[in-house]
This record gives C-alpha cells, structure tokens and sequence, in this order.
C-alpha cells in the first residue's frame, strides 16, 4: 500500500522504535526526532532500525533490520515542515520539554498520540501548552497503552521480548471520525502488534486507569523491596501492602468515574493486580530497573497522579503519597 501520511517519533527509545520498525513495515513513512545531534550522528551509522522478537520460540531470534526510516533533530531550526501524525514514546517527565521543541510544527491538522505508563501528561499537556488557545488550532489528541514489552540493547536497537497488545482511542469523542484521527487509526490498525485502534474513550480510560493501579501497586513495592513482581505473592505482608494501595487507589478512581463502573470496582482491580503479579513472576518493574540503575522513575504519574486526583476530590491518599515520597526520596 503506498500512501503519504508520514509518522513522526517523539521518544526514539524501546517502544518508539518498535512503532517505527512496524510502521515501516506497513510501508509508512517514518521520521525518529532526536535528542541531538550525537544521537543523529548514532542513528546516521547505523542507519536502521534492528528489532530482536524473543517473545516466540517459532519467530526465532533471528534480528530483523528495518531500513527506510529518517531522522532529524527534534530542534533542527531547519525543519519547519507541519508534522501530520506525531506519535509520543519519551517518558512521561520527558514529554513537556520534548514537545515544546516541536509545538510550533502541530496544527489542528496534527493528530498527537501518546502512547506512555502513567497519566496525566495529556492533561499536562492540553494546560501548558493550549490553556489559552483557540479550539481551532489544538492538534488532535489520541491516548495508548500498551502490554507489549521490549527493551534497548543499543541506540535503535530494540529486543521485543513480550509480545502483547495496543489499545488507542481518540480523547475527544467528537473528533473520532474526522479523517486525521481515521488515518491515525488506520495505520495502527495495520501493525503486526494486535492492536485494537479506535476505542470509545471510555473503554480506553476504563483500560488506563487499570493499568496505573496495577502499576501503582506493583511497581513502588517491587522498587522498595528490590525484588521481581513473583516475590509479592509469597509474602503476607508485601500481600497486605498491595491490597492496601489498591484499596486506596479503587477508592479514588470510584470517586472520579462513578461507582457505577463496575470493571473499577476494588474487587476487580485487585484481581487485576493478582493477575497480572501472576503473569510476570520473573519480570523486574520498569520503576525497579529505574531505582537500580538510579534514574529518574514515572512515579509522579502513577501514584503522584492518583494522590492529585484524590486531592481533587478531597479524599485523604496516605499510601499512594507514601509511596510517591519514598520513591522519590530513592531516586532523587
Ligand atoms: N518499554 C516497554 O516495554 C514499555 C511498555 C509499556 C509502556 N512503556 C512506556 O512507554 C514510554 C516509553 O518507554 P521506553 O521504554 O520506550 O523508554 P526509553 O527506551 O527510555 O525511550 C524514551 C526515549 O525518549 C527520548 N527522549 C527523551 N527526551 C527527549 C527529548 N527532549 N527529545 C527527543 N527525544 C527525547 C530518549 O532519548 P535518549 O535516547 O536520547 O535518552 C529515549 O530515546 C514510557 O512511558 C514507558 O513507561 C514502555
């Protein structure tokens, strides 16, 4: 299929690439925006993209190269063109200084895809960026989550170790069916990353306000500890913690959603949790690999996101804001 809607990449790290490898696989084009001129000096010797697939013994190990993609600097004074569809993989504390660089080239034309562990960027986004604008001129939103995993190995080199899925929809239900918001959709649509494009806003919200209480939970615990999800489950007290900010934070997305969404109620979040502590036995949490190596962690989207939410409603979030303190106080 040959078609002119270019990709632009804010985030050229392990999931930014793996988006650039499947949309170039699906004929797209694609543009990484780097950090610097080092990093383009890196991307331009090695000039492709290689994604490992360890996730299935049939699909081998074998490297797979994707050549094609192009890269520019994310603040290159030279590169003024509109950017069509932008999609953004930084971290979620990256995402503000990143995208100022290349605010000037969105138009109301421009869909923004932000596909991140965590909330609040878009909100962080829409308010810093576009708290005085004209209707006319704000880009059209998309928010993603994703349960693949993939890791670098070296600059755009990217092992893709579990395969999962990608949920997409549109935040605002009115723009859903105009066209750039349609060929958004349509590209994801096309990748090989069983993804499920598209989706009613409230189904998408439903699915990302799951995934931070798992994350809430599961990721400051394994932090602390300093140990794999598995571990949670073979102790009564690491079981206790995790019921108890799960409690906490079901309490908090019941008083933002309504009690009525039954799929976040308490019970159904935890066995979300318990699922999926269960299903990753041997993983390390992104937040775990984070303290470890002394980096800056996503906390103030996970928890911190739900302790601002809960303040909002003037409920009390001692665990969650425990646990975004003592995060912090580790990696800071
Ligand atoms: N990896 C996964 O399996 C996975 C799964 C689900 C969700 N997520 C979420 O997806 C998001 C991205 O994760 P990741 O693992 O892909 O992170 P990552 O490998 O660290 O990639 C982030 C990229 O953003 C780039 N970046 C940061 N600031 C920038 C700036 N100002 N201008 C240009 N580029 C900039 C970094 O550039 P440098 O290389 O120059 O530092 C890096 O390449 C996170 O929110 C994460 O929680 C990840």
């Amino acid at each position: 299929m040959v078609t002119t809607s270019r990709f632009h990449i804010l985030g050229a790290g392990a999931i930014g690439c793996l988006l650039a490898h499947h949309l170039r696989q699906a004929n797209y084009p694609v543009t990484l925006l780097l950090r610097n001129s080092e990093s383009l000096l890196r991307f331009g010797s090695a000039n492709s993209i290689t994604i490992t697939p360890t996730f299935s013994k049939q699909s081998g190990v074998q490297p797979i190269k994707t050549k094609g993609v192009e890269a520019e600097i994310v603040d290159s004074k030279e590169t003024l063109s509109k950017i069509e569809h932008l999609i953004v993989t930084t971290k979620t504390y990256d995402t503000s200084l990143a995208l100022s660089k290349v605010k000037e080239r969105l138009t109301s034309n421009s869909t923004v895809t932000f596909l991140q562990n965590g909330m609040g960027v878009y909100e962080e986004i829409l308010n810093k960026f576009y708290g005085k604008a004209d209707q006319s001129e704000i880009p059209k939103f998309i928010l993603g989550t994703t349960t693949h995993g993939c890791f670098r190995t070296e600059p755009f080199q990217v092992t893709h170790a579990g395969f999962g899925r990608l949920l997409l929809g549109a935040v605002d239900p009115a723009q859903r069916n105009t066209s750039q918001v349609q060929q958004t959709m349509k590209a994801f649509s096309q990748l090989d990353l069983e993804v499920q494009a598209d989706q009613p806003f409230e189904v998408l919200r439903a699915k990302l306000l799951e995934k931070l209480v798992v994350n809430a939970c599961i990721n400051p615990l394994t932090a602390t500890l300093g140990c794999k999800n598995g571990i949670l489950l073979e102790n009564e007290h690491s079981i206790n913690l995790l019921k108890d900010t799960c409690y906490e934070a079901s309490q908090i997305i019941q008083a933002e959603v309504g009690k009525t969404v039954t799929n976040l109620s308490y019970e159904n979040l935890e066995k979300s949790v318990f699922e999926v502590c269960n299903a990753t036995l041997d993983n390390k949490s992104s937040m775990l690999q984070d303290v470890s190596a002394k980096r800056k962690s996503e906390i103030d989207y996970i928890n911190g996101y739900l302790v601002r939410l809960a303040d909002s409603h003037n409920l009390p979030s001692p665990i969650n804001r425990m646990w975004t303190q003592l995060i912090k106080a580790k990696t800071k």
